[in-house]
């Protein structure tokens, strides 16, 4: 009997090391080990042998089975770390692979350009001020000294909302909304999006502006000049020629247009300025009492200049861009460029 559990335990051992998996090394204990198992079963041969010999093959079976145990539990160890280091290879990572790039978007261009506005008239003492998109009659003409036959108010420019309610047709209704919140002095740069029934290479119906306005005790046109002119060579570069021509707007007098020597020819001369040399970047004048009137500012005290500009025309200027559109259809292709 003693040969025969000896012959079981190397049979064992010999199976044993052949297992490759936890589910064969369990199926290998059961067919040992187990209740109906090949070891349990010469334990119960016990009982027919002689009282002399229980004791020893008792022992012979106990060592057997002891050594059997210890076997299965290293060879289950082994299988749990060959099966661990497998697992490890396959998931292994080259952490020296360059990792994937994500897409960082960039700023538009008529966000680059405003802020850069906003940021030459804040080192001036400019706060920024806002009004809403959807204007009264009031504050986008009214106030502003629109007499009420003027052709800015035609439904061919206007979008109207309702009766007295439109799309604000620039920013300056913001001039009127700043000096009704607040007395003088008033130093405001207001940017934001603007409305025109109008679309082609060089207009947009919606398109931004940026509002300029100051009031104080003794503001002069030579002020006026001073700032603009301070405020292009900061966006254009120094020394870029400027030229006011005399013009019109219900609520400024006097008026100007302000000119810029051509960014493309400087000044002798192409298509961008139609042969002039010049290109129109802004529309500017002093505050018109009138408005004042309007807002409940007292015009012998107070006197002041308004400016606005339209931002995407600056852009195009700036950064050499031929169609208004190509601001507007969010190609990629185009925005990546900046
Ligand atoms: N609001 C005018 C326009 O849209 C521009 C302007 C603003 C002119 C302020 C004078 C003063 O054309």
């Amino acid at each position: 009997m003693k040969e025969k559990l000896e012959a079981l335990l190397s049979a064992a051992v010999a199976e044993l090391a052949a297992v490759k998996s936890e589910d064969a090394l369990q199926e290998l204990r059961v067919k040992y080990l187990g209740k109906k198992g090949e070891i349990t079963s010469v334990m119960k041969g016990l009982g027919s042998l002689s009282p002399e010999e229980r004791p020893l093959v008792g022992q012979v079976v106990n060592t057997v089975k002891a050594q059997l145990e210890e076997a299965l539990e290293k060879r289950s160890v082994e299988v749990r770390e060959a099966a661990k280091a497998e697992r490890l290879a396959s998931e292994r990572v080259d952490v020296t692979l360059p990792g994937r790039r994500r897409a960082v978007g960039s700023k538009h261009p008529i966000t680059l350009v405003t802020e850069e506005i906003v940021s030459i008239f804040a080192g001036l003492g400019f706060g920024v001020a806002e009004g809403p998109e959807v204007e009264h009659d009031f504050y986008n003409f009214e106030a502003l000294n629109f007499p009420k036959d003027h052709p800015a108010r035609d439904m061919q420019d206007t979008f109207f909302v309702g009766e007295n309610v439109l799309l604000r047709t620039h920013t300056s209704p913001v001039q009127v909304r700043t000096m009704l919140k607040q007395p003088p002095p008033v130093r405001i740069i207001a940017p934001g999006t603007v409305y025109r029934c109008d679309s082609d290479a060089t207009h947009s119906p919606m398109f931004h502006q940026v509002e300029g306005l100051m009031v104080d005790k003794g503001i002069s046109f030579g002020d006026l000049k001073g700032i603009l002119t301070l405020f292009i060579s900061q966006l254009f570069g120094e020394g870029v020629g400027v030229r006011l021509r005399p013009s019109f707007f219900p609520f400024t007098e006097p008026s100007a247009e302000v000119d810029i020597a051509c960014v493309i020819c400087k000044g002798k001369g192409c298509r961008v300025c139609k042969n002039t040399g010049w290109l129109e970047i802004l529309g500017a004048g002093m505050v018109d009492p009138e408005v004042y009137r309007h807002v409940g500012y007292d015009a012998e005290t107070y006197s002041g200049f308004a400016f606005g500009m339209g931002i995407e025309r600056i852009a195009m200027l700036k950064y050499g861009i031929a169609d208004m559109r190509l601001l507007f259809e969010n190609d990629l292709r185009f925005l990546k460029q900046f």
